[in-house]
């Protein structure tokens, strides 16, 4: 088990860190309940310079859960382009509509509550509440899973978030009476990230460490690089199957999964022959 002092050590250098190379990026500049629940979600699948370019973009469009919840499918899509994991933009709606109906707008603040709603799994409710409201919450993402590897891990293999969450916790810096109620947790996860994305460029990711670490699929020739295209044409438009494929230069058996997959997925619908975003 750690000792305290090794804890402490780990602090310093992932402070050390941040003290000279934090990032700034728009939803840690003007934190809103409604900022931290949209960026963490575009964050989950999609790489922060990425992020950092639609972010601006998005919350103009869609300023308030009101607005996202009322948003047209096919808006939301045409705002979420290039971010991909389409379907996240239809959670994000789905959350947004729940938040409107059961919490009178207002995001709930307890994990618990933020798990039940679409595309918020065990992470993110975390990650949401140490953000928008500075709670003491542990959990693992991708970044946060390379420091500890690093640091607590070197050389293993296989080593489960199991194995990991306990350090989390421990190392978490304790609120205390003179920092107020929350401690110094959103700071301490901001810290964590930009020190875990550099060790990340420095390392050649040390998350292949894990037993969970699963290695993105490739994009290109991939169904899910089909259902982009398809997304991308069905936006202000409907079309055949045969149409599609001909405009995506796809084979038309992969654009028939790929078209099973947006229709089990709540995208699009079919009418007649023609498909449209619903
Ligand atoms: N800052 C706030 N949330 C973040 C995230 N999910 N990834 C990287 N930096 C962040």
């Amino acid at each position: 088990m750690l000792l305290g002092v090794e804890i402490k050590e780990f602090q310093k250098t992932v402070w050390g860190y941040y003290a000279v190379n934090k990032r700034a990026m728009p939803w840690r500049e003007k934190i809103t309940p409604y900022y931290v629940f949209v960026s963490e979600v575009m964050l989950q699948q999609t790489q922060v310079a990425r992020v950092m370019e639609k972010f601006p973009q998005f919350i103009k469009l869609f300023p308030n859960f009101k607005a996202l919840a009322e948003a047209p499918l096919n808006e939301l899509l045409s705002a979420w382009q290039g971010m991909g994991y389409n379907r996240r933009a239809l959670y994000l709606k789905k959350a947004a509509e729940v938040v409107m109906r059961d919490y009178r707008g207002r995001l709930p603040q307890s994990p618990e509550e933020l798990e039940k709603l679409a595309g918020i799994g065990p992470a993110t409710a975390r990650s949401i509440a140490v953000f928008a409201w500075n709670s003491p919450e542990f959990f693992i993402e991708t970044n946060v899973r390379a420091v500890f590897l690093h640091h607590f891990f070197a050389g293993r293999s296989g080593v489960k978030d199991g194995d990991i969450l306990p350090l989390v916790k421990k190392a978490l810096p304790l609120p205390s009476l003179r920092q107020g109620s929350g401690g110094q947790a959103r700071e301490w996860y901001y810290a964590l990230m930009d020190y875990g994305t550099m060790l990340k460029k420095v390392n050649k990711n040390p998350s292949r460490a894990s037993a969970h670490y699963v290695k993105q699929s490739k994009f290109e020739g991939s169904v899910r690089e089909t259902r982009g295209k398809i997304v991308r044409l069905l936006t202000n438009s409907s079309f055949t199957e045969t149409a599609l494929a001909k405009r995506a230069s796809e084979p038309i058996d992969k654009i028939k999964t790929a078209l099973g997959g947006l229709m089990r997925d709540g995208l699009i619908k079919k009418d007649g022959y023609t498909f449209r975003i619903i």
